[in-house]
């Protein structure tokens, strides 16, 4: 049995991994704002999810909720985000300040607040939900992209800089999944995966000690395809 913390716990792949985790045995601290969905939820499950609202935007409740946990976590699921679809022509930079906010510092304050408490205890995974969609631009959505490759060089750059902590760091990078987040917007999307299915895979991986996990494999082949040829050559090719 396990300790999860999950934010982003009542909707799409963090419900999903609630769920899962709870099946497993695990207890779950669930966040998230909408507090009624979770508690519905935690209804259903029974004892193991612990429902809590929070806004992974407020330093100050989000330090709160992790001073008063009753016990430290075992795992730490950086979850909570934003999708951002907008006019592809259209500069609106407080959307990257909201995105960021969400997507980026949301999960910096769940690391401030464990950090040296799993460094103490020598223990601790921070999971980091950030996507594929980091690793080049996609049109259409340059603030997203831009919080998920500064998550992803984060987790990236805490597991080579601070070494010895007995902390492990994983960077989930899903292609397209079908959530709440990607409903009506995925035309042009392929390889679409179900949110039950990207739970399985996530929690599978989390389980079996890995540090990347990237889904589809296809996709993957392709972003790291497209990391590969020259920028001008993507921009036209993409434009
Ligand atoms: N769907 C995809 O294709 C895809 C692909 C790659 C990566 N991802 C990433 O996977 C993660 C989950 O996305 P999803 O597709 O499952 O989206 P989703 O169904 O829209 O769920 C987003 C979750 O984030 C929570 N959230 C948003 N803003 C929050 C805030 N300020 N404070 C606390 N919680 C907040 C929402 O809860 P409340 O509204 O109740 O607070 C909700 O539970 C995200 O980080 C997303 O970027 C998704």
């Amino acid at each position: 049995m396990a300790v999860y913390l999950i934010t982003g716990a009542s909707s799409g792949i963090g419900l999903e991994m609630t769920r899962l985790a709870v099946a497993r045995g695990h207890v779950v601290y669930a966040l998230a704002r909408r507090i009624d969905i979770l508690r519905d939820e935690a209804a259903r499950l029974g004892q193991l999810m612990r429902p809590i609202e929070c806004d992974v935007t407020d330093r100050a409740r989000v330090h709160e909720v992790c001073a008063t946990l009753p016990e430290l976590p075992d795992v730490v699921l950086l979850n909570a985000g934003l999708g951002a679809f907008g006019d592809k022509n259209k500069f609106n930079r407080d959307a990257y300040e909201r995105i960021f906010a969400v997507n980026y510092f949301g999960a910096l304050n769940f690391i401030g607040e464990f950090y040296e408490r799993f460094r103490e205890r020598g223990r601790g995974v921070f999971v980091g939900v950030s996507s594929l969609a980091g690793e080049r631009a996609l049109p259409g959505w340059p603030a997203y992209c831009a919080s998920k490759a500064a998550l992803t060089t984060t987790l990236e750059g805490m597991a080579i800089s601070y070494r010895k902590t007995g902390i492990r760091y994983v960077t989930v990078r899903p292609s397209f999944i079908d959530t709440p987040m990607t409903a009506g917007q995925q035309q042009g999307m392929f390889l679409i995966w179900d949110a039950k299915r990207a739970a399985r895979y996530i929690m599978d991986g989390i389980e079996a000690g890995k540090i990347d996990i990237a889904f589809p494999l296809v996709t993957r082949f392709l972003v790291w395809l497209a990391r590969m040829i020259p920028i001008r050559l993507y921009r036209a090719v993409m434009r």
